[in-house]
């Protein structure tokens, strides 16, 4: 009877404990087997409380060892759903952003910190915002200048060459003063090589106030290479755009720096990084603003050029591959 209460209270979630009770109890040489082979011995009167005895202890030795081991199995089954609660967990990757992206915010913010919001426009436009209305009329040959993906159906609307169709239409829409910044992608019917690709970024700048003259176009310039590269020695060289009069074209200095640097540069060390000028009276006049009353500079430059001199990248095409390799090298705040 004691054996009885005892087997009663036995608890376990062990398998090695539930295999040690069961032998203990209902194994060959276990204490049950023994009652029943002392069972001979037992005086007459007492055998029947001695058999109803042992045979309670069998029945409650038995249904303990089903239960503990039906215990067992459904714990093993709730691993199975939930996994092993104990492990440790898996690593979390960290993305890192695109070097594209990294670049653009500094220029983004860069630029803020002087006054310049960012606007946005549509990535397909009308052959007036990309074009006429930056003084590019139908037949002008400068339009040559930027191969152009045109929309087969509709030979007003094409995928716009430069994020100056932004600024036309933020012009269309408010009046200066101006500061903004166009952010964006642009397309161009070229062949790819590691110097160029049909989609790339650009930053264009506008700013449109009354006075606003080239020497505010230069201060701007060297206060952007100096916060961007960390140094400003640029120099600008005459050019032509159709939107801008007087333009020129911005060169950085990228080569050796002292008698004592030995870095490996190639050429005379000017590197070109953007396009810029005066906008000319007539799209400000296109776009509704007054040129007898405001004048004002603009200003754009390749994103992917960009990061190619700030990380030293080689080859264009690396930005659009999306090899985790090169990516994960990019780790910043930006
Ligand atoms: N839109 C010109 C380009 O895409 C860049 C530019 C912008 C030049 C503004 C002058 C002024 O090449």
């Amino acid at each position: 009877k004691q054996h009885i209460a005892e087997v009663e209270a036995f608890k376990t979630e062990s398998a090695k404990e539930v295999e040690a009770f069961r032998i203990k109890y209902l194994g060959k040489k276990g204490i049950l087997n023994d009652f029943f082979a002392s069972f001979k011995q037992v005086p007459n009167e007492q055998k029947k409380e001695f058999g109803q005895t042992i045979n309670a202890l069998k029945k409650a030795s038995e249904a303990k060892v089903a239960a503990l081991k039906e215990n067992l199995e459904s714990k093993q089954e709730e691993k199975g759903i939930y996994g092993d609660l104990s492990r440790p967990g898996e690593p979390i990757e960290i993305g890192a952003r695109h070097p594209i992206s990294i670049v653009k915010n500094q220029i983004i913010e860069i630029f803020s910190n002087i006054g310049f919001n960012v606007s946005e426009g549509p990535e397909m436009e009308d052959d007036w915002h990309n074009f006429t209305a930056l003084n590019l009329p139908e037949y002008h040959p400068a339009r040559d200048m930027q191969d152009t993906f045109f929309i087969q159906t509709d030979p007003d609307i094409l995928l716009r060459t430069h994020t100056s169709s932004v600024q036309v239409r933020y012009m269309e829409n408010n009046q200066p003063p101006i500061r903004t910044i166009s952010p964006g992608r642009v397309f161009r019917n070229e062949a790819i090589s590691s110097r160029s690709h049909c989609i790339f970024h650009q930053v264009e700048g506008l700013y449109i106030d009354k006075n606003v003259s080239f020497a505010d176009l230069k201060q701007t310039l060297l206060y952007f290479t100096k916060q961007l590269f960390g140094k400003s020695k640029i120099r600008l060289r005459p050019s032509y755009f159709p939107f801008t009069e007087p333009s020129a074209e911005v060169d950085i200095y990228w080569g050796l720096e002292t008698e004592t640097d030995y870095r490996i540069t190639k050429g005379t060390g000017w590197l070109e990084i953007m396009g810029c000028g005066m906008v000319d009276p007539n799209v400000l006049k296109n776009c509704n603003i007054d040129p007898t009353e405001y004048s004002g500079f603009a200003f754009g430059m390749g994103i992917e050029r960009i990061a190619m001199l700030l990380y030293q990248i080689g080859d264009i095409r690396m930005f659009y591959e999306n090899d985790i390799r090169f990516l994960e090298q990019f780790k910043s705040s930006f």
